[in-house]
């Protein structure tokens, strides 16, 4: 099938375009990193998400080099160890260096880790950031209207983005209502449920129906949420398959049908209320892959 997604953007408060069909890059080794991206880029994604604490920004620094930076979006995240007003300014200079780029488009806090109580000088960093031209945008991830409420009130702006876990059948239906409200756009993280949420039931009726695998209904239904999604796989088959969305829409049916799958229980990452892991190179790698 021909890729018809690549190119679709979608708009984030303050007027940036994102592609809203990105590739994640968790778990991907640093040593397998540059080829996946760059395998990535040639099939067309336009939006790499990739983080501090995922080790693998050098790997991705030198696929842009490799492919070309023109017109690719690219995300990277601060981590928990390194929150702080100063300590959030250094932490960007070293992912831009990583990277290899002057511009980092989106730039988001990884977690809230309200224990630290850093969140907001964190923000403010990220404001003088983009006030200063080194990133086009600011956002968070795994943020709950609490935090969110906190930076309207200390900061006087919202994010542009929540990075979140969402995915069938833990899609946070309350906190995508609320971001949805307030005009944050909705990454969705985990959109595959990392893996373990792809088939059911109607899924599998609405794959049936439109002649598309059960991955590409999953992250049809997100794109027709508005989630931006950034599917992560190393397998080129499915790199394809999940670029290629735009051939076939939902029914209303088959999309409430899906969304009523989500259940408390299912979360596949973990909570931001507790999560509290420092985020730095001795930490993930102690926790080696196995977690988020
Ligand atoms: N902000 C945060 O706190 C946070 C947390 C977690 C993730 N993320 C971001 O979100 C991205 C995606 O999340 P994720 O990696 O956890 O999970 P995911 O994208 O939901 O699922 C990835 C898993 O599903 C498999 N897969 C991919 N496409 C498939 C398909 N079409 N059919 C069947 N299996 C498929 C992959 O295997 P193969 O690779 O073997 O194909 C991999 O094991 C991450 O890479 C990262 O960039 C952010």
């Amino acid at each position: 099938m021909a890729n018809t997604q690549e190119t679709a953007e979608v708009e984030l408060a303050g007027g940036v375009r994102i592609p809203q069909v990105g590739f994640g890059t968790f778990m991907i080794p640093a040593s397998e990193t540059q080829a996946a991206v760059e395998q990535a880029l040639a099939i067309g994604y336009r939006h790499i998400d990739t983080a501090a604490a995922y080790l693998n920004e050098e790997g991705v620094g030198r696929a842009l080099a490799a492919f070309g930076r023109e017109g690719v979006f690219v995300t990277t995240k601060l981590p928990n160890y390194r929150q702080g007003y100063d300590e959030t300014l250094h932490a960007f200079e070293d992912s831009r260096s990583k990277l290899g780029i002057d511009v980092v488009d989106l730039y988001l806090i990884h977690w809230p880790s309200p224990a630290r109580d850093a969140y907001p000088d964190s923000f403010r960093a990220m404001q003088r950031l983009r006030d200063e031209g080194a990133v086009r945008a600011i956002g968070v991830c795994n943020f709950l209207p609490e935090h969110l409420d906190r930076l309207e009130r200390e900061c006087g702006e919202l994010p542009c983005v929540d990075q979140i876990e969402s995915h069938p059948r833990y899609w946070q239906p309350e906190l995508d209502a609320f971001c949805q409200g307030k005009g944050i756009r909705i990454e969705a993280y985990s959109p595959l449920g990392h893996g373990q949420d792809i088939a059911s039931e109607p899924v599998e009726a609405a794959a049936a129906a439109h002649g598309v695998s059960c991955g590409q209904v999953v992250l049809r239904w997100h794109l027709q949420k508005g989630h931006v999604v950034i599917p992560k796989s190393v397998h080129e088959s499915r790199m394809r398959e999940n670029l290629d969305l735009g051939g076939f829409e939902l029914t209303q049916a088959e999309m409430d049908a899906i969304s009523a799958l989500n259940s408390e229980g299912m979360r596949v990452g973990n909570d931001p209320h507790t999560f509290e892991k420092d985020q730095s190179p001795e930490d993930m790698a102690a926790r080696g892959t196995a977690t988020l």
